[in-house]
């Protein structure tokens, strides 16, 4: 079988049989097809697309890349959550200790930063010290000692996946329905989780910018879990916006904390408890979805989710002193406060934009061997909705090298003012079993 073929076909929109992308998916990971090779695959992939079968076979092959995690021997229904990515999502970081505080157990592999959106790894290494690269041992043992741990997948965790996702990254070939299931699903079901919720972002900062993408790449998710007997639910949310007000790594460490803390942002606070609630149902220890909601929100309350927080950090060699004192992550040396230059409503955001300013910043990756720069970020002044005045600050940028007029032009094209409110933005649109 040859790569040339592969790639020749399904350039000219034919469907490749499971033999074919196991070949792909095989010989890629062990390094005999060269990244040129691979990237021309994805790029014919992303413009013809995958039927059903052919994106079930591929999350089959990447999942069965490398080794497939045994928890058995942790007890109880082990429950993960994974989004599809947005801009200012972190989630992940919140939402991981506060399950684990409710009993759930919950072993989390995570990812980079990919394309404009950032990636819970990335932000966790902003904490000085945290280590993502566990082995399988260690990162059973924690889970089953404190019931949860964010980790990389390690080299022989879905192998495929990493690669093929650092190459996506770089080769303009991420938001592709087909090459987004198969990702997610393969990390996932190799995670050995019984049970995931899927957050799936829809809108100007997500991947999936137009809703019924959104709601067919879902559906392509569930029916690969439903295949692998993983019960699982979909949420469709809204990436309208950056979610919460702090975009960057260390931003958005500082901004999960202020959740456990009960000072978090409203929105990024209900799609943490909405998120989790749905995951305590999943892992029975929760009767309704309501009953769940107040579980979690007791949880923050009385300082346990928090309390979770800092044994996660402290399992995973971080410095738990970062709860109380956030300038011992890194912050950018420079602020630059970008102001309205008309009075309006902010009717529409360009997420995507603000993003890849970030990225451009620095605090994502344009080369799989760039290094992030943790201290870039925005805060956000001014959400959809919100009557802004001439001269009045819409975003603060960190930056540590930048160019001040490209800053301010990016901001001013991403924000849309018009002199009618919009309407108010929904943060749940459906949710798919
Ligand atoms: N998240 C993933 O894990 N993979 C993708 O391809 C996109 C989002």
């Amino acid at each position: 079988m040859q790569i040339l073929d592969i790639i020749k076909k399904k350039r000219d929109g034919n469907e490749l049989t499971a033999a074919e992308l196991q070949f792909f998916v095989t010989e890629y990971t062990k390094g005999q097809i060269p990244d040129y090779q691979a990237s021309a695959l994805l790029m014919a992939i992303y413009l013809r697309g995958m039927t059903a079968k052919e994106t079930s076979i591929l999350a089959d092959s990447m999942l069965h890349s490398g080794d497939v995690l045994d928890l058995s021997l942790i007890p109880g229904i082990k429950v993960d959550k994974h989004s599809t990515g947005g801009v200012g999502d972190k989630i992940s970081i919140p939402l991981a200790p506060l399950v684990a505080a409710a009993g759930v157990k919950n072993p989390m592999i995570s990812g980079r930063g990919l394309g404009h959106t950032g990636g819970t790894l990335d932000k966790l290494e902003a904490i000085p010290g945290f280590n993502v690269n566990l082995t399988e041992d260690d990162f059973i043992d924690q889970v089953s000692a404190i019931g949860t741990a964010i980790i990389s997948a390690t080299q022989d965790v879905a192998p495929a996946d990493k690669k093929i996702y650092a190459l996506r990254d770089t080769t303009g070939t991420v938001d592709s329905i087909p090459l987004i299931a198969s990702s997610i699903m393969s990390k996932k079901l190799a995670s050995g989780t019984n049970a995931l919720v899927l957050d799936v972002k829809t809108g100007s900062g997500a991947f999936m910018q137009d809703f019924d993408d959104a709601r067919s790449l879902a559906k392509q998710l569930l029916d690969i879990g439903q295949a692998h007997q993983t019960k699982m639910v979909a949420l469709i949310t809204n990436m309208n916006q950056p979610l919460g007000v702090k975009v960057g790594n260390t931003l958005e460490v500082e901004e999960s904390i202020d959740i456990l803390k009960g000072q978090g942002p409203e929105d990024t606070t209900k799609l943490t408890i909405e998120l989790g609630a749905y995951m305590l149902v999943l892992a029975e220890q929760a009767k309704d979805i309501q009953t769940a909601r107040t579980i979690l929100q007791e949880k923050i309350a009385d300082g346990s989710a928090l309390a979770k927080f800092k044994e996660l950090v402290e399992a995973e060699g971080g410095d738990v002193r970062v709860v109380d004192n956030y300038q011992l992550m890194p912050h950018a040396k420079n602020q630059i406060v970008v102001t309205a230059l008309d009075d309006g409503y902010v009717n529409a955001i360009d997420t995507n934009d603000l993003g890849m300013l970030v990225v451009y910043l620095g605090g994502g990756r344009l080369k799989k061997t760039d290094k992030i720069d943790p201290g870039v970020g925005l805060v956000i002044h001014k959400k959809v909705g919100d009557y802004v005045h001439r001269g009045e600050p819409l975003v603060t940028v960190h930056a540590n090298s930048f160019d001040d007029d490209q800053v301010q032009s990016s901001i001013h094209q991403a924000y849309h003012l018009s002199a009618v409110q919009p309407p108010a933005e929904e943060l749940i649109y459906e949710i798919m079993e």
